[in-house]
């Protein structure tokens, strides 16, 4: 064996290390976890990291996530990446154990914006409570019928069951059959689009989601929280792209423009791309440290000869 293909042999090493470790270095870059959940594309803890639609929205204290809409904070008890669904908890929900009246809770709206990526699912069950006569629910909405109906097998007259109504004395006053609106009225989101309790004059709320097949124990049974569809608006192929190529997906400062962070440099399309928005002025470790041993080689390779 010469010694220009020993050296030669010696680099294809130093190449391939260099590039494996850039790569993992690249993808590790805008994962990250908070307590047991990880956080991934399209979500992120870092401004600049994921999706656009998805930024300035989960913050991560004391190892708690917390997803922060117009209409409140939550928090997040799983991010189903697979079914695309997070789970959110409101402490000031209804549950079966306790009614929460006054407003407090924060119902489920969000920005302008923001409302194209999120939909809480069509199996997710709003239960409004002590809405008042005047309330949008009952007047407004297109055909005038009473919106309350059951959602995916659950409904009010189940939710009545609850330990949470004997407390409040739910049989003592108001009656569905009576003239007044009903006390509790289950509606889908797509019903209502927004769960404003304000606006919709509203006293409280619970969310009750049901993940298949439906217990049939009644309401004492259900999964309590909000399970909310989160999408990219099928603008994936950016971020496969960026994946595939050893990048992590984010966006400008803008808030807008979808970026491909590629350790030393940014691109608009992928890391295999020679479009990349910032040039290459600091290099990484790996590649400086590549790029020192080549240059030695070559100066060693250039004098021995
Ligand atoms: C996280 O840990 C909690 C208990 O601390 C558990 O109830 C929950 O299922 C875990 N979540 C995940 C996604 O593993
Ligand atoms: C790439 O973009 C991210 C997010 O905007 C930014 O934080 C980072 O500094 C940029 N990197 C380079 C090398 O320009
Ligand atoms: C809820 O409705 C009230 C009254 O219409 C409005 O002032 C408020 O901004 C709305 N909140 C959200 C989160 O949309
Ligand atoms: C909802 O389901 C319950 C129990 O199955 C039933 O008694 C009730 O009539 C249903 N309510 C509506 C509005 O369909």
């Amino acid at each position: 064996m010469t010694l220009v293909s020993l050296i030669t042999l010696c680099l294809s090493f130093l190449a391939l290390f260099a590039t494996a470790s850039l790569a993992t270095d690249r993808a590790r870059s805008c994962r990250s976890y908070c307590g047991n959940i990880t956080v991934d594309y399209p979500f992120s803890l870092d401004y600049g990291c994921g999706h656009p639609g998805f930024r300035d929205l989960l913050f991560c204290m004391n190892d708690v996530l917390m997803f922060h809409i117009s209409s409140g904070s939550y928090r997040v008890l799983d991010i189903d990446y697979a079914y695309q669904a997070l789970t959110l908890h409101d402490p000031h929900m209804s549950t079966c154990d306790t009614i929460v009246l006054g407003g407090r809770g924060n119902g489920f709206a969000v920005e302008q914006w923001r409302a194209p990526y999120f939909n809480p699912t069509a199996d997710n069950v709003f239960m409004l409570i002590g809405c008042s006569a005047e309330s949008p629910v009952f007047q407004g909405f297109p055909g005038k019928h009473l919106p309350c109906r059951n959602v995916s097998g659950m409904g009010c007259e189940e939710y009545y069951d609850c330990p949470a109504w004997t407390m409040v004395g739910h049989k003592k006053f108001g009656s569905v059959h009576g003239s007044g609106p009903p006390e509790c009225c289950a509606v889908a989101f797509e019903a209502i689009k927004s769960i404003n309790l304000s606006k919709l004059q509203c006293e409280g709320y619970s969310s009750a989601y049901s993940v298949a097949p439906l217990r049939t124990d009644g309401a004492g049974g259900w999964s309590y929280g909000v399970r909310v569809k989160y999408s990219v608006q099928g603008n994936d192929e950016f971020c496969r792209a960026c994946k595939a190529t050893g990048g992590a997906c984010g966006f400008g400062i803008d808030g807008v423009k979808q970026l491909c962070m590629c350790g030393s440099f940014n691109s608009t399309t992928d890391c295999d791309s020679e479009s990349s928005t910032s040039s290459k002025i600091t290099l990484p470790f790996p590649d400086a440290l590549a790029g020192f041993v080549i240059n030695g080689a070559m100066w060693m390779i250039s004098n021995h000869f």
